[in-house]
């Protein structure tokens, strides 16, 4: 369908038209000229030259006696270019279109032959593409195999997107076990849906074996360790026959020198055997449990204190990382919800080691499959080597600042139009990169209800509490 002809300075980057009078343009849409020159439009404007001069507008209320000032109304809309077609292939522009040249939209159709989004049972489907309104089929490996991101602010479709890739996953017998660092509960509904497909695991009930208490462990649970500290613990580690917490602190007790030490020391430890993170029961038997195809939801909203939740994160990635690379477990797809609380920007945090063993994943982890999906609210506080990782980004709605030049510097793909449209995407609606060839506008669908996270909006629990705790009650009422 024509839906105007080329005008003004074009070049091998993009290019504007004139939009014909009658034509339905959408924002996003793909379009091509009649020279074969196919780009997306990705910014549109109306213009009226009768009302942008400013010395006429004083006559707005005359103007509008003698004309119809919308007789002068047109949009011109501007293309960023992809390439040039040929042969139903995408090929290198190398000259860019003349003015005068037709444009029209690319079809449904033509662009699914394009860009490869045919249906097949090697694919999935979890949103539409916008604006043509059609279903999304894409070739899940490829999402998954170079490591993906999901990156918005909160409420903005993260966890409902991740839930409805799990869920297409299963429905369709995509064979690869998934490991979810679940950090608000929100996953536990897929083992009660699908109790063959998913295990869910409380983190409270993951226990790290004796092999885990070394130095490195240790001082990561608690706070800085002087240095006359980390050397006593050092070699009180390395004097341990059996390890446990309670042999350690026998070894520490009967130190003879350097009591002041010794004695903050035992104090911390007390800390750690408070914290009852290490145990009989190993993450052999859950880790195990990949082996049979199942999935992991690891509820870590239990975890209240930020270094026990990084710890266990590492302990697991690290299993993970080691049984995979001995091909002890399948290929496995493990997505880190929250993870810029477990791979911050900054070094020396309280997610030391989880960040350590997470940049080696996103480096290294493909080569033997064990692949990363991250999610996060604040992209700007994630680590940046992680990020660099990630060959597909989506990122649905992202108001903040500091967030969107983070995103800018970061996704290859995308034009200043498509950075600038990130603030006004709806719930849902996302900016795919990397996945394609060319950055596409996606909107997801929403998971099946049973088991879409509950994310509550404040009326919804202010609502909630009264109906648990009983009709509002006024303090004159009450005795004390
Ligand atoms: N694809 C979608 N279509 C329509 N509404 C959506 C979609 N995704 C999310 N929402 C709405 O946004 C709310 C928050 O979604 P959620 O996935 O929990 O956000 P986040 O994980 O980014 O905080 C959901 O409860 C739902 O109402
Ligand atoms: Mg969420």
């Amino acid at each position: 369908m024509e839906v105007g002809f080329v005008i003004s300075q074009s070049d091998i980057q993009g290019y504007s038209f004139l939009v014909s009078k009658d034509a339905k343009l959408d924002n996003n849409v793909f379009v091509i000229t009649d020279s074969g020159i196919f780009g997306r439009v990705v910014n549109i404007a109306n213009m009226n030259n009768l009302l942008m001069d400013q010395d006429v507008l004083i006559y707005y209320d005359e103007i509008l006696k003698h004309v119809a000032p919308e007789r002068e109304n047109y949009s011109i809309a501007h293309v960023k270019i992809y390439g040039y077609v040929k042969d139903n292939r995408i090929n290198r522009v190398n000259s860019p279109p003349k003015p005068g040249d037709t444009v029209r939209i690319v079809d449904w159709n033509e662009l699914k032959r394009l860009f490869g989004l045919e249906e097949s049972d090697q694919s999935i489907s979890i949103g539409y593409v916008l604006p043509y309104e059609q279903e999304f089929y894409f070739d899940p490996y490829r999402l998954v195999e170079k490591h993906f991101g999901v990156l918005a602010m909160s409420g903005a479709g993260k966890s409902n997107m991740i839930s409805i890739l799990l869920q297409e996953f299963t429905q369709r017998g995509i064979d690869l076990p998934v490991v979810v660092f679940d950090i608000h509960n929100e996953y536990y509904n897929f083992s009660q849906i699908y109790p063959d497909r998913f295990v869910s695991i409380k983190s409270g009930d993951i226990k790290l074996s004796g092999e885990y208490i070394n130095t490195d462990v240790v001082s990561s649970l608690i706070e800085d360790l002087s240095e006359t500290q980390l050397y006593i613990l050092d070699s009180a580690i390395s004097r341990l026959d059996s390890p446990s917490i309670d042999n350690l602190l026998s070894i520490l007790r009967s130190k003879d020198d350097e009591k002041r030490s010794v004695n903050a020391l035992i104090r911390k430890i007390l800390h750690i055997r408070n914290m009852d993170i290490f145990g009989e029961i190993g993450l052999e038997e859950k880790i195990g449990m990949l082996k049979y195809g199942k999935s992991l939801i690891i509820d870590f909203s239990d975890s209240t204190n930020d270094r026990i939740l990084s710890t266990k994160a590492y302990v697991l990635l690290k299993e993970l990382f080691e049984r995979r690379k001995r091909g002890e477990i399948p290929p496995v797809l493990v997505i880190v919800e929250e993870a810029h609380l477990l791979a911050s920007n900054e070094t020396n945090t309280e997610s030391r080691l989880s960040q350590l063993i997470l940049t080696r994943i996103a480096r290294e982890g493909r080569k033997f499959g064990l692949c990363l999906g991250i999610i996060s609210q604040r992209p700007y506080y994630l680590n940046q080597t992680i990020m660099a990782q990630l060959n597909v980004q989506i990122f649905l709605r992202i108001v903040n600042p500091y967030d969107l030049e983070y995103v800018k510097s970061v996704s290859e793909q995308l034009t200043e139009d498509d950075i600038s449209s990130i603030p006004n995407l709806l719930p849902g609606e996302a900016i795919i990169s990397g996945l394609l060839k060319y950055p596409l506008f996606v909107r997801f669908k929403l998971a099946d209800s049973r088991l879409r996270s509950n994310y509550t909006d404040l009326r919804s629990m202010v609502d909630r509490y009264w109906e648990v705790n009983g009709r509002r009650r006024y303090l004159k009422d009450i005795d004390f």
